[in-house]
């Protein structure tokens, strides 16, 4: 298990936490963790994955567009680059593919870092404040491997009860195994947890976890989940 996180003590944290004034904590707690992904939910690094992915394609002669680039929401980074690859007309070794996709990365990152707290609506961290106020554990389930660097980048490295990313898994969304790591590492079942999602793959990967799933963004088009979120702050009446 990676060092950051910890099994928690269910119930034990729930009075210890800091709520900034004003907020309402949320009274109905039909769920005990709520799980967010975080690109595309807590905040959006669309235009900087686009740029990042563009810059490889147009040096590649591949073409992408922001339709190519919506397929590639909550799917890894290697298998983001296989999506691209569909449009290439010559072939890549393995060592190639590694290649592009860390120069992507670095490029992606490079950009990350104009990233700030701002990039967090009060929207979202006033109802994040107030379902923790009403004692919901509150986890981070995201196929990046960047999440970390993001959080730190916004403030919010040191915010949630437990971080489950790209660096924990093997396998990538659909697949549950990145929300089973976070209901894990939270020490709570899957039945009580909610996992908010703006990617389709996400809100499968929440199914096949057993888990009840709120759909915001793009995947709120498709029908798929337990919820259709037309604001984030809707979570409150949920929970
Ligand atoms: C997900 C994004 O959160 O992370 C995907 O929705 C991205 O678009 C994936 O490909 C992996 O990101 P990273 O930061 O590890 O390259
Ligand atoms: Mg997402």
């Amino acid at each position: 298990m990676p060092k950051c996180n910890k099994i928690l003590e269910p119930i034990k944290r729930y009075n210890e936490r800091g709520v900034p004034a004003g907020i309402q904590p949320v009274m109905h707690m039909k769920y005990k963790a709520v799980i967010f992904d975080l690109d595309g939910v807590i905040l959006s690094t669309d235009n900087y994955h686009y740029e990042a992915w563009k810059a490889l394609a147009d040096k590649l002669g591949i073409y992408f567009d922001e339709t190519i680039n919506n397929r590639l929401r909550g799917v890894s980074r290697m298998e983001s680059l296989e999506i691209i690859l569909e449009k290439y007309n010559g072939r890549l070794t393995d060592a190639e593919k590694l290649k592009y996709a860390n120069e992507k990365n670095e490029l992606y990152k490079s950009l990350l870092k104009n990233m700030a707290p701002s990039a967090v609506s009060k929207e979202v961290k006033d109802t994040m404040d107030s379902l923790r106020a009403g004692g919901i554990l509150l986890a981070i389930g995201s196929s990046s491997k960047n999440a970390k660097f993001i959080l730190k980048q916004v403030g919010l490295n040191d915010y949630f009860d437990s971080i489950s990313d790209g660096e924990d898994i093997t396998n990538s969304k659909p697949h549950p195994e990145v929300f089973q790591k976070a209901a894990q590492f939270l020490g709570v079942g899957a039945e009580v947890c909610l996992v908010v999602e703006d990617a389709v793959s996400g809100v499968e990967a929440a199914k096949a976890a057993g888990m009840d799933s709120a759909a915001i963004g793009d995947a709120a088009k498709f029908n798929l989940a337990n919820y259709n979120l037309k604001n984030f702050s809707e979570l409150l009446e949920i929970c």
